[in-house]
């Protein structure tokens, strides 16, 4: 059982943030299909601060994109909402608002490796592993501003010779964390490559918090393996979910494989979730790359696929989805 603060969760793994792709349709599908729980992509501490001062100026373009980012689908529960920055005063001030908003989980990303976020003198997501004071003041200021659980998530370190997860990991559950979602990959190896079970082990080991495993689970076996070799609490999914919401119900032991039917008929729940949350347009562009991804494996599957770029309308997507043979 994982527990974070009043939620208590059975079985089953965890959706990882995907910037771009776990927006409330895709993580309303995942947890229907049995995922514990979801994160939001990342929020910038700066968006959501600059928002909140422009009093809720709600026609304002960059206040309504983050506005997006922070929504939540009907009855999702907990609402996690992943922050990011390096700023601890703005950190706390952005947790406050989140939480005055509604989140119920509060996620700090010490992980990602984008360049926008690291570089560009933005030395925030990864980048802060290389600086675990200011990563244990901003975690202290966030725990210690908001009444609603904080999580965080790392790596096992910023590249190869520089494997400070398990420092990490103990600074932050130290400043208060509930949880700590490790991903056992270094910054240099991006999103993909070998993940290191054993030195995630150690991190398991070392703190008190309950640690979930992250990086590369294709299938229930590969999450086995993990919660074997780690002793992790949890573990969570990020590209492997992508086209396959299912691999929630295969780990939580509630569901099986779809056939090609199924497949398409949850493309098409999929788009009318996007499309009542984002509009039809871009919901209609965004789906192409969700439906390359559930849509594989049948006689004429490439040329269809080429053919998603025709569909700009929500009637012509689903003509189009009519064509997939039956199965
Ligand atoms: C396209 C993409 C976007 C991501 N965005 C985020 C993000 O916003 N926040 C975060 O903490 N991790 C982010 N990640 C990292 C994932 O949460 C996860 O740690 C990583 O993909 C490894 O897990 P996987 O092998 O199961 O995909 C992103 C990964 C990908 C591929």
């Amino acid at each position: 059982m994982l527990q974070i603060g009043k939620y208590a969760f059975h079985r089953g793994a965890i959706l990882a943030p995907m910037a771009g792709i776990t927006n409330p349709p895709f993580r309303q599908l995942c947890c229907e299909l049995g995922a514990m729980y979801s994160v939001t992509e990342l929020i910038s501490c700066h968006a959501v601060v600059y928002f909140d001062s422009k009093a809720r100026n709600r026609e304002k373009k960059r206040g309504q994109k983050t506005l997006l980012l922070m929504d939540r689908y009907e009855g999702e529960h907990p609402h996690v909402v992943q922050l990011y920055g390096r700023e601890p005063e703005l950190m706390a001030q952005a947790a406050q608002i989140v939480e005055r908003e509604g989140a119920e989980i509060i996620d700090l990303n010490f992980g990602c490796p984008a360049r926008k976020v690291i570089k560009n003198g933005m030395g925030c997501g990864v980048a802060l592993m290389r600086d675990p004071d200011l990563l244990g003041e901003i975690t202290r200021r966030v725990v210690d501003a908001v009444k609603i659980p904080v999580t965080a998530k790392t790596r096992i370190g910023y590249g190869p010779a520089e494997k400070n997860g398990l420092e990490v990991a103990k600074i932050m559950a130290q400043a208060g964390v509930q949880l700590i979602m490790i991903h056992g990959r270094t910054r240099d190896q991006g999103h993909s490559g070998p993940v290191d079970l054993a030195y995630m082990k150690e991190i398991v080991d070392a703190v008190s918090v309950p640690v979930v495993g992250n990086g590369g689970i294709a299938s229930k076996a590969d999450a086995d393996t993990m919660m074997e070799k780690t002793g992790c609490a949890a573990v969570a999914i990020g590209q492997g979910a992508k086209g396959n919401p299912w691999i929630f119900s295969e780990i939580a032991g509630t569901g099986e494989q779809p056939n090609l039917t199924a497949r398409v008929a949850t493309c098409r729940r999929h788009l009318a979730l996007y499309v009542a949350w984002g509009g039809e347009q871009r919901a209609v562009t965004e789906m192409r790359k969700h439906a390359c991804w559930y849509l594989k494996g049948f006689d004429g599957a490439a040329a269809f696929r080429k053919r998603l770029g025709e569909a700009t309308s929500e009637a012509a997507f689903n003509r189009l989805l009519d064509e997939v043979p039956p199965q």
